[in-house]
């Protein structure tokens, strides 16, 4: 059977960028903790045919690549800025291509970053129903961090690390239920 993965997905199209490098941070903690695979896409990997993309079958072989690994992680991190008070046009656009059941039941740890305080919701209002929409198992803490809270692209703020601690510890009840429904269905 192959390893578990856990997933990184970001909202990004720019790089440096403090959203890949927060979506990173928790996806390498998740891997840590519970012996996973891991990779993080942002939207600069899935390439220029997601532009363009009606379908998921108009992506060239380096988007599919990318949509296969999300729709099949154990886990899935998902993160974008802030661009208008919601997620990145691109991010919501990858999202429109997938099939409606493609996460159903998918643990989904939700991270957002922005400029301020002033759309910290994004992760309950935006995000969230975004996830409900797919039937993913969202998990109940979501973590937004702003600009402040980096140095040099590196989360910093020890408030957001012990928050965001806390949704991989969610994500690690998620993995052992899944596990224990595997085996029971063996
Ligand atoms: C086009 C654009 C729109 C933005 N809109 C918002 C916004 O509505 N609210 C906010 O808090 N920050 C906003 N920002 C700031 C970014 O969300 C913030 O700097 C983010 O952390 C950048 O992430 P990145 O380093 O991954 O690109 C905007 C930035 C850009 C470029």
């Amino acid at each position: 059977m192959p390893n578990p993965t856990v997933v990184g997905f970001s909202g990004n199209f720019t790089r440096p960028s403090k959203t890949r490098g927060f979506v990173e941070h928790v996806v390498r903690d998740i891997a840590v903790r519970n012996n996973l695979s891991a990779s993080t896409y942002d939207i600069e990997d899935v390439g220029a045919s997601l532009g363009s993309a009606k379908w998921a079958r108009d992506l060239d072989q380096q988007g599919r690549d990318v949509l296969d690994k999300v729709v099949n992680a154990d886990v899935l991190v998902v993160g974008s800025p802030t661009y208008k008070g919601s997620y990145t046009g691109l991010f919501k656009h990858f999202f429109d291509l997938l099939d409606p059941s493609a996460l159903r039941g998918k643990p989904v740890l939700l991270l957002a970053t922005g400029g301020g305080e002033r759309h910290a919701l994004i992760v309950e209002h935006q995000l969230r129903p975004l996830f409900g929409f797919f039937e993913a198992l969202a998990l109940p803490t979501g973590v937004y961090a702003t600009d402040k809270d980096f140095a040099d692209g590196v989360l910093v703020s020890e408030a957001i690390r012990k928050r965001a601690a806390q949704a991989v510890e969610e994500a690690g009840y998620a993995l052992l239920r899944a596990g224990g429904q595997r085996v029971a269905a063996e």
